[in-house]
């Protein structure tokens, strides 16, 4: 039994957008099969809430996987547990495949329930969780299913496994100097990362729309840019405490600024502690790229999450393309590189330079809260810590 985490976006014609977390799988998938083990697969997809719902159905992912899996068959079963699922489960051949329905139909799997994740586990002989993604869930499938196992049946796949392998690199046994590149719209969501990386970082650069309120925090005017008016304080507190730390913290001198938040914006470059009324910052500026990009290639261990622009938008990604390029020619002078989070992992795609930083992760919420220092219970589940 493998817990995937095959929440892939669909589309509205319910077809995958994005297959990554699929075929990142497939090591795992093809190891087992190989070696002549049946694999069963269950994951859940979206959010449903009041049980059965067509457009959360994983039956809408069988012939993907079939043709990832080079036209291998792949069985549904459209109910994870009951009669079907123990039928279909039982009489798997060697080398087949079997795709168990969306896991949270049942309210039971986001509850953790006991009885639940025992009936799951009845299914299979071997339990590996390959579902990084969904690693900081305490659910039933992810994490209580393990205790119906003992320890030499249950297991990390490959893909859990050089992600955790990646993670502890730069969480523990990180060569210096080490940069933490934190981007994205808000301070909020960031907070408890860069206080942990407070204790772990040399140096941590902000950018993205999060950069605004540290610079009005320290008295400065920032237009119309984005702000968190009721982080301000604590903005200051991070500047202090990492002060105190010694770790450098690198705000964005300067910004790319727009006269309204649209691709056809009329835009100029001006210095980010002072925007003028009417303007908004959305991207980095140049001197603020050659100020990231000499921090970037000291380092020997670079962590990337979340954008310093509104790369979606052609005027404003230059910041996040120059701080990927950047990366990649860190990676390629010898850093590890690890790039983890929705939009950096979008935009790392998007520039074709994935194949150029030494991880990119497929954990957006998992991965933060693991670099907030928090266990993640998918991995506790099977190691213990
Ligand atoms: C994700 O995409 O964040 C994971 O698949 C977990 O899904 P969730 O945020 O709905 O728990
Ligand atoms: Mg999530």
């Amino acid at each position: 039994m493998i817990r995937v985490d095959f929440n892939v976006p669909l589309n509205e014609a319910l077809e995958i957008t994005d297959d990554t977390r699929m075929t990142a799988t497939l090591p795992t998938l093809r190891k087992v099969l190989g070696d002549e083990g049946s694999v069963i697969l269950m994951s859940h997809l979206g959010r449903p809430k009041d049980g059965p719902t067509d457009k959360f159905s994983l039956k809408h992912l069988v012939s993907h996987l079939s043709q990832l899996l080079e036209g291998k068959e792949v069985l549904f079963a459209d109910d994870c547990i009951g009669a079907t699922a123990t039928t279909l489960a039982s009489s798997l051949q060697p080398g087949s495949v079997l795709l168990l329905e969306n896991l949270r139909f049942y309210k039971e799997e986001e509850k953790g329930d006991a009885a639940f994740a025992e009936k799951l586990s009845k299914l299979g002989d071997i339990y590996v969780n390959d579902a990084f993604g969904t690693a900081h869930r305490a659910h039933a499938s992810t994490a209580v299913i393990a205790d119906y196992f003992a320890s030499e049946n249950k297991m990390f796949g490959l893909l859990m496994e050089g992600e955790v392998r990646s993670a502890e690199k730069v969480m523990h046994a990180s060569e210096k100097p080490f940069t933490a590149i934190i981007g994205g719209a808000k301070v909020s969501d960031k907070i408890l990362i860069i206080e942990n990386l407070l204790d772990r970082a040399t140096d941590i650069i902000i950018g993205g729309g999060m950069a605004y309120t540290f610079w009005k925090a320290q008295g400065k005017v920032i237009g119309n840019s984005l702000c968190e008016d009721d982080r301000l304080e604590l903005a200051n507190e991070i500047l202090a405490k990492a002060k105190a730390k010694g770790v450098h913290i690198h705000l964005p001198m300067d910004s790319t600024i727009a006269d309204k938040f649209a691709a056809d914006a009329q835009t100029t470059n001006c210095e980010s502690y002072g925007i003028p009324s009417g303007w908004m910052g959305l991207d980095i500026g140049e001197k603020a790229i050659a100020d990231f990009k000499e921090v970037i290639l000291k380092s020997k261990t670079i962590l990337w999450n979340g954008p310093m622009g509104v790369f979606e938008m052609e005027k404003f990604q230059n910041g996040t393309k120059s701080i990927a390029l950047a990366v990649a020619e860190a990676t390629k002078k010898g850093a590890f590189s690890l790039v983890g989070g929705g939009d950096s992992v979008a935009a790392v795609n998007m520039f074709g330079l994935s194949e150029q930083v030494s991880y990119v992760s497929t954990g957006g919420g998992a991965m933060l809260e693991y670099f907030e220092g928090k266990t993640l219970p998918g991995i506790a589940a099977i190691s213990g810590k």
